[in-house]
């Protein structure tokens, strides 16, 4: 659909705030971490200068001790809450303190096997290789320093899935700080309320905030003293695969951490495949703090195929659990199971379809062989634009788009999977 295509570009212009891309004005006005990393998948397919500058633009927010934070604030902005002021991080430019799923190095290497400018493209990506590394030895080193195989989320905000029922049980033991300094939510001023996280939640994302700031955000210190501490599937498999394609990285660039990668994959293998639960045919994500399973299906439990950890037999459970799914709703992959009692059609990331992770669970199921639902994954997110625009996320029933319009990683997924 010419277009629909034109439409997709005009918003990552309209978004494009000069080397960075916000998701969408008012909502979200800064550049998030793998929203960046989506969205240049999407400049890529028609200016790829635009799209390594908007990684490496990102990467100015890289801390000294590697750590990729999740929101880079390059210029004030009012209308989002919290910014800057309330992280309280004294840096140039402006960050937040957490980190997000790491799609980096696996969209660099992408982007490397598809550049028609070879040239720009393995030079580029030799300057960004240092910067990749090291924020993959900060997840090693703080967040998993005695090698587990999987890395300690201190923040809902940092699995990408905000409130997603996953995280109920860990949230709510979070004790609300009495001494929470007051705020004024931007989000439900941009977004019906219904369709955003509740205020209980948000005064338990704020204190976790303060939590870090007392703790001088020593991350060592907080492993073991935050009062959320979970393993999600979002940021496991994401890094696992990203570890691969550094790995790969490595080799055709000629650094030589091979060994180092190698070692990390090992770990990383056994983890995820820990999270397995043979009864449910899926993988949970794990309260960290209790040890115990999080027994609720979401669609980060398909993601272990795009890791690339599952074995076949596991695969073809997966497929048979979402082809369940699929009988309940319209359009695939709700964000949580729409069999639990915990699945909401419409509030973000407890039942809304998600363009980016659809892109992920699919390229899952194309490497093990299932092309079928590759396909009908994709055909469903592609209609869902078509049908409704570029929103943030849609509703797996009626195919309404939700959440912010003229959404930059919706009309990536489109440019990237479309053509
Ligand atoms: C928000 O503010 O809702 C973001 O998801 C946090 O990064």
């Amino acid at each position: 659909q010419e277009s629909l295509t034109e439409e997709a570009r005009r918003i990552l212009r309209a978004n494009d705030r000069g080397g960075f891309t916000i998701p969408t004005a008012g909502l979200y006005p800064f550049q998030w971490l793998w929203d960046a990393g989506f969205t240049a998948l999407g400049w890529m397919q028609f200016d790829e200068g635009r799209a390594w500058q908007e990684l490496e633009t990102l990467f100015l927010g890289q801390w000294p001790n590697g750590m990729l934070p999740h929101i880079v604030f390059h210029r004030p902005e009012p209308t989002y809450f919290p910014g800057p002021e309330r992280w309280g991080v004294t840096r140039t430019p402006p960050t937040s303190a957490i980190t997000q799923p790491p799609v980096v190095a696996t969209f660099v290497r992408w982007m490397l096997e598809q550049a028609q400018n070879q040239a720009q493209a393995e030079a580029k990506a030799r300057s960004l290789y240092p910067k990749m590394l090291a924020y993959h030895r900060w997840f090693k080193r703080e967040r998993d320093p005695e090698n587990t195989g999987l890395i300690t989320v201190l923040h809902p905000w940092e699995t990408g899935a905000d409130n997603s029922p996953a995280w109920d049980e860990a949230l709510a033991r979070v004790e609300v700080d009495p001494a929470l300094p007051p705020y004024i939510r931007r989000d439900t001023a941009h977004v019906d309320p219904t369709q955003r996280p509740h205020q209980s939640e948000y005064d338990r994302f704020l204190t976790l905030l303060e939590v870090y700031k007392r703790a001088g955000f020593d991350q060592l210190r907080l492993l073991r003293e935050c009062p959320f501490r979970v393993a999600s599937l979002l940021i496991d498999c994401v890094l696992h695969r990203a570890n691969r394609d550094l790995l790969w990285l490595s080799r055709r660039l000629g650094f030589a951490d091979e060994a180092e990668i190698e070692g990390w994959l090992e770990a990383s293998q056994r983890g995820i495949e820990s999270l397995w639960d043979e009864e449910a045919g899926l993988y949970f994500n794990r309260d960290l703090r209790s040890g115990a399973a999080i027994r609720v299906g979401v669609s980060a439990s398909f993601l272990p195929l795009y890791a690339g950890t599952s074995s076949p037999q596991r695969a073809l459970r997966l497929l048979r659990t979402l082809e369940g799914w699929a009988r309940q709703v319209r359009y695939l992959v709700p964000s949580t199971d729409p069999y639990s009692p915990r699945f909401e059609p419409q509030r973000y990331w407890r039942g809304p379809v998600w363009a980016v992770v659809n892109y992920l669970i699919a390229l899952g199921f194309a490497d093990y062989g299932y092309p079928e639902m590759a396909l009908r994954i994709r055909q469903d997110t592609l209609k869902l634009c078509e049908m409704t625009g570029f929103s943030e996320y849609f509703h797996p029933l009626t195919g309404q788009g939700l959440g912010g319009g003229t959404f930059s990683w919706t009309a990536a997924i489109y440019l990237a999977w479309g053509q």
